[in-house]
């Protein structure tokens, strides 16, 4: 897969898309990172990059011209075009599956008052946000669906199991995980995770991932109970 992002601070992606997972998928060529900075399709002189709003207020707005240009740049045939915005339909697990089968996703990261009303309405296919809360500019909230949307493509996670958990108990919350040693400062690990009976400690799991669903989460619950 290909993901390319439109940034006005390219620099901010170094180091969550360099390390761990997502560092080694880029590395395993599992997932190539096209980071464009939009000042850099700027065609004048101090490569300015935003200007007033029209009909006044607070705030300035990225121009249209330097992002046409970079969308322009890249190849966008078969792409999802997403455009980071506390006014788009919230990100969810659901979305990061389908997202992880295409071919190209282009990230336009926001920031200011946002982008022109035109670069939405020419190239934009998904107006995302990653939940009920206002962030300073669009790069942390890309960052955040780059890796739940890579963590989903074939080879990415190491091992298996993490998927199989994942589907086995998908619209539940994880059930508590514990490792060595068996006793900690007095306190020991759940009895049944030393039995070594696979079929009561998938009992346990299941009920505690009930449990903590019930708890925290009543809509998931209701909605898993439903299915
Ligand atoms: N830009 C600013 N806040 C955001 C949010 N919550 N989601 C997506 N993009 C944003």
């Amino acid at each position: 897969m290909k993901i390319s992002v439109l940034t006005l601070f390219p620099h901010m992606f170094a180091g969550p898309m360099g390390e761990s997972i997502i560092g080694r998928a880029v590395d395993n060529n599992l997932l190539e990172l096209n980071i464009m900075n939009i000042r850099d399709y700027t065609k004048n002189k101090h490569k300015k990059v935003d200007d007033y709003p029209y009909g006044g207020g607070a705030g300035m707005v990225m121009q249209a011209d330097p992002i046409f240009n970079a969308l322009e740049n890249i190849d966008t045939k078969n792409s999802r075009i997403i455009y980071m915005t506390p006014k788009g339909k919230v990100f969810n697990q659901d979305l990061a599956i389908e997202l992880s089968k295409e071919e190209h996703i282009v990230f336009l990261c926001g920031h200011y008052e946002g982008v022109d009303q035109r670069v939405i309405d020419h190239w934009v296919t998904d107006e995302v946000s990653i939940g009920d809360y206002v962030l300073t500019g669009g790069e942390l909230p890309a960052m955040v669906m780059i890796d739940s949307i890579a963590r989903m493509i074939p080879g990415v996670l190491g091992q298996k199991v993490s998927y199989m958990d994942e589907s086995i108990y998908s619209g539940l919350l994880e059930y508590p995980h514990y490792t060595r040693p068996s006793e900690y400062r007095d306190m020991p690990v759940p009895e049944v995770l030393l039995s070594g009976n696979h079929k009561r400690i998938e009992e346990w799991r299941m009920e505690k991932s009930l449990e903590i669903t019930r708890k925290r989460r009543p809509d998931m619950y209701k909605k898993y109970k439903n299915l």
